[in-house]
């Protein structure tokens, strides 16, 4: 029975409460929301980025002398490679996945910086893996040995998703390409090097209240190092002033979840890209301490001062007037207006409390001093519980922090179980952002439990102020981390059931909660016997976990895995089954199962669709 009293008002709702996190894993950025579609158009790849790449990844030579040469004839300082052809010569690229994608009708936008001793033409062809077009080629002339920025357009007259974009160049000498380039002409609201529309889409269709970006462990990563890198080296940490000002000039790095990424979407991008879908943006600057597994904290001052200056000048460049030096490049590309930024969080799950917490605490103090409305954000380390997470609320606690980033992955159970987690939580403590939180799985009944998750996120609403499931998406051929909210390819994306469940969640958010009570539990009724879905889960070792609830303690299921019949008989070698002290018990070891007490009715880890689908009543 639950009872609802429509006239009690319960913690008002923010509108904010429910966000999007998205990190740079899975290739959710260059390869996903990014919508440019050469992969490695600057020939930055390096096998520092990921052992298999070499400056050609995603290249393959056509005709005629081709390498990838870094000297001083480079495009700039931080994009020091680039592409010499022995003319006449010429390269294919073949973009992410099976290719590029390439649709009947519409309009691909190609540029490429070049360079040329002797007069040379460039001519740019979108076609089929064997080289049958798709498009009429383009051709340009290059007009001198200086780097030039030249462009024109394809309209495709076939559709494929395994494209290539095919680039030669006749005459004599040596001809010089950077920043080979091709973007769908229509990309989210039409912006120059923007995003792919429909993962956009995607994301706007949530109505997120915030943006959290760009991570995660890519932010802070590496963040120790006790000199200032140049920036060109790989595996630098995310630091913002890498990835602003003109596309051909930013710097590339190595990816923590172990690739390139061309910073191409950077935070101009993302700036714009939470205000094109009205939310309010939320940046991840490094604390110079890592987590992640790396657990180290910078040791030079000079190092953490400069990142604590680089904090002061993202707001400035958020939010300064165009007279300011940051303000004014933010005006330089397109937006003269300030952006908005209220939020900011100091690190990701540091795993040195102290050394985390001393250091935020210079971050902090440096922003207050400066911008006293901003407010800033600490975390509570990786896990859920235990002595880390103790004592950086601790620390969090007594210096009044304003927010406090939690994060957990759990099994759906522990999130069924745990919906009053921030019912016990001190009112008069920092608030919670739940940064980062998902159950373990992509199945209804993952999205169920988090669902089920939420109303307790909705009833603390007081306390709990931002929630963002995580990770955002996942391009389904370089997955680092699942689950996943939304899952893609080159030509098609996808929500998860998770993704149904936030959407609901997010376009449906209260003003206020209305109190209500719940007396006694559901209970399991008999089971429905019968082949169901037996083909779907028969014959996977990973359900030699199921567990079956049972208010009873009867007998609701034996653990059929082989096959084909509508009967739920036991396998052969699975294991001896025993009721013993009211609980089911698998004596095969190797099984690794402990039934749960008769008379508990959670659900446990997997399968809740198939327990459901046996239920009546
Ligand atoms: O969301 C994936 C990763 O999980 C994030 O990078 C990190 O913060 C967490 O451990």
């Amino acid at each position: 029975t639950i009872t609802v009293d429509p006239t009690a008002r319960g913690a008002a709702i923010a509108d904010t409460l429910y966000g999007v996190f998205f990190e740079d894993i899975n290739r959710a950025a260059d390869g996903g929301l990014y919508a440019e579609l050469v992969q490695n158009r600057s020939f930055e790849y390096d096998p520092v980025d990921n052992r298999s790449y070499t400056g050609l990844t995603s290249w393959a030579p056509l005709s005629g002398p081709v390498e990838v040469v870094d000297d001083d004839q480079r495009l700039n300082e931080r994009n020091r490679r680039y592409l010499k052809l022995g003319l006449p010569a010429g390269v294919v690229n073949s973009g992410y996945n099976s290719g590029v994608n390439v649709v009947e009708g519409k309009r691909y936008d190609f540029s490429v910086w070049a360079r040329s001793e002797q007069p040379a033409t460039v001519t740019a062809s979108l076609t089929d893996p064997a080289g049958g077009l798709l498009a009429d080629s383009l051709q340009v002339q290059v007009q001198g040995d200086t780097w030039t920025k030249y462009t024109g357009s394809f309209t495709a007259r076939k559709s494929t998703t395994t494209g290539r974009l095919a680039v030669s160049g006749t005459g004599t000498g040596a001809l010089r390409l950077d920043m080979v380039s091709l973007f769908p002409h229509d990309t989210y609201k039409n912006r120059p090097n923007g995003l792919r529309a429909d993962l956009a889409e995607k994301v706007a269709a949530l109505k997120p209240g915030f943006v959290r970006f760009p991570g995660g462990c890519l932010v802070n990563v590496n963040s120790h190092y006790g000199y200032e890198a140049p920036n060109w080296e790989r595996r630098r940490s995310y630091q913002w002033k890498d990835t602003v000002g003109p596309v051909e000039q930013r710097a590339t790095n190595a990816n923590f979840w172990g690739y390139n990424q061309s910073y191409g979407l950077g935070y101009y991008e993302y700036f714009q890209f939470a205000e094109d879908i009205g939310a309010m943006p939320l940046p991840v600057v490094p604390a110079l301490v890592t987590g992640c597994g790396q657990n180290r904290a910078t040791d030079d001052p000079a190092l953490l001062q400069r990142h604590i200056q680089d904090t002061l000048d993202l707001i400035e460049f958020a939010n300064g007037p165009v007279t300011s030096t940051w303000g004014e490049l933010r005006a330089d590309m397109g937006h003269p207006e300030p952006f908005k930024l209220t939020h900011l969080a100091v690190g990701n799950e540091e795993n040195l409390p102290d050394q985390y917490f001393a250091n935020f605490t210079r971050f902090r103090d440096a922003i207050k001093a400066r911008y006293p409305q901003i407010t800033v954000l600490s975390n509570s380390g990786p896990d859920d519980t235990g002595a880390v997470f103790d004592r950086l609320w601790q620390l969090n606690k007594q210096a009044g922090v304003d927010m406090v980033d939690e994060h957990y992955y759990n099994t759906p159970d522990w999130f069924l179980q745990n919906n009053n987690r921030y019912d016990s939580y001190d009112r008069n403590g920092p608030k919670v952002f739940l940064g980062e939180y998902a159950s373990q799985g992509n199945k209804l009944s993952n999205a169920l439990a988090e669902a089920a998750y939420m109303t307790g996120l909705e009833r603390n609403a007081d306390v709990v102020k931002l929630a963002s499931y995580a990770p955002l998406f996942a391009n389904q051929d370089y997955v680092q981390w699942q689950p996943d909210m939304i899952w893609l390819n080159n030509h098609a994306s996808w929500g998860s059931a998770n993704y149904e469940v936030q959407k609901l969640f997010m376009t449906n958010v209260g003003d206020h909660v209305v109190p209500s009570t719940q007396t006694s539990t559901p209970s399991v009724s008999a089971p429905i016997t019968g082949a169901i879905g037996l083909s779907t889960w028969a014959t996977s070792a990973a359900y030699d976990d199921v567990r079956v609830t049972s208010s009873t303690g009867a007998s609701l299921f034996s653990d059929d895995f082989s096959g084909t019949d509508a009967q739920w008989t036991r396998a052969a070698g699975r294991g001896t089954w025993a009721v013993s002290g009211g609980r089911y018990v698998q004596s095969d070891a190797a099984a690794q199962d402990t039934l749960v007490t008769a008379g508990d009715v959670n659900w446990h880890d997997y399968d809740l669709d198939v327990k459901a689908t046996k239920l009546s009543g």
